[in-house]
């Protein structure tokens, strides 16, 4: 039966100026690129200055997201941005990014499911097209971590970087099989019972500041490799497809070793696995679109390739998406 599916018409993305190492690291906190390598696979993460603002950052890959499509601000009219880091406590992000694309119709909102967030914009605005209420969608995954970060705290400052990717959705009528391109399926989990795990210690409504970082590194990952496997899991049996079919396994960049445990249990080859994380770090909602347009950009992901995207972060949330380039 014919069934409308959300297309993916361009991606983008967007890195600050700066780069910091781990050698750079050595130098602010008691740590070495050895360990921040042999426990992360983490080398290098891009810190955004005073001026690149997360909206600002999601502009650019924006912009880029719409190049790429050969599409102009007037044929979008849904902007999700994905972000724990928003310029401000509101107006939206979403909103900024809007305005600096030069659109004036449509509507934009952000949406706030910290590292699972782009997958969670994703499936949100698949919703919206497939509904017939929006035609076209930019999801934009837009960080700023660097903000929220304790600078003395050497187990969580390594991990984190900045950035920001984008993707154009459109909606265009399908077969209503797995060998249709687009969004195929997504599966969203949460489970606020977690939240001392991995949480920011400020807030606008709590202590009305912002807050840094808070996590128990070793108990994230004790959940994370479960936690994945089984929206994946959830994602082939609703598609009747297999790991053994993906060509594609972008998951949340957060750390080698979870990314390299998670391909293991799934069944899916490490050479199908697109890892930034040595790169990037861990950009939270930004990580896998940034993941997405490294791997588009350079040729890997071609039109028609099956590519798994999957994300567990604080709340926790997790999720998964199966999309058909
Ligand atoms: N440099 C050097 N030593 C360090 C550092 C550092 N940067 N950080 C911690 N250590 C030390 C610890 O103090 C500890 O020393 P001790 O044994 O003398 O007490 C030792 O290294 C081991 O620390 P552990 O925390 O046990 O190290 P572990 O192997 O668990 O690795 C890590 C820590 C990398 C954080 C790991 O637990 C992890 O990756 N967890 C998952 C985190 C994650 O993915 N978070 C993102 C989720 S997404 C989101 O929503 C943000």
């Amino acid at each position: 039966m014919k069934r409308t599916r959300s297309i993916v018409r361009g991606i983008g993305s967007y890195l600050p100026k700066r780069k910091l190492t781990n050698q750079d690291l050595e130098k602010l906190v008691d740590t070495s690129h050895e360990w921040i390598v042999q426990r992360t696979g983490i080398e290098e993460r891009y810190i955004a200055d005073d001026s690149e603002t997360t909206s600002i950052l999601g502009i650019k890959a924006a912009e880029a997201a719409l190049a790429d499509a050969g599409l102009r601000a007037d044929d979008i009219d849904l902007v999700i941005c994905a972000t724990s880091t928003p310029d401000y406590t509101f107006p939206s992000t979403a909103t900024m990014i809007q305005t600096g694309i030069g659109m004036t119709h449509g509507a934009a909102f952000d949406l706030q499911a910290v590292c699972t967030g782009f997958v969670y914009a994703v499936a949100t605005a698949d919703k919206f097209l497939r509904s017939g209420s929006h035609k076209r969608a930019l999801v934009v995954g837009a960080e700023t971590f660097s903000r929220i970060l304790d600078w003395n705290d050497r187990t969580t400052c390594v991990l984190f970087g900045d950035g920001a990717g984008a993707l154009v959705l459109e909606a265009q009528e399908g077969e209503g099989t797995s060998a249709d391109r687009g969004v195929l399926t997504s599966h969203l989990r949460s489970d606020g019972r977690y939240r001392d795990k991995l949480y920011v210690d400020g807030g606008p409504g709590s202590t009305k500041t912002t807050g840094v970082l808070k996590m128990e590194g070793k108990e994230v990952f004790k959940f994370a490799v479960g936690m994945v496997a089984d929206v994946v899991q959830d994602a082939f049996k609703a598609t009747g497809t297999s790991a053994e079919e993906l060509d594609w396994f972008v998951p949340h960049q957060a750390n080698r070793r979870i990314i390299t445990a998670s391909a293991d249990k799934l069944g899916i080859a490490q050479e199908k696995v697109v890892i930034t994380v040595n790169k990037h770090g861990n950009t939270s909602a930004a990580s896998i679109p940034l993941a997405l347009d490294a791997a588009r950009k350079d040729g890997r992901i071609k039109d028609g390739d099956l590519v798994m995207i999957e994300a567990i972060g604080g709340g926790f949330t997790w999720g998964s998406a199966l999309i058909r380039w």
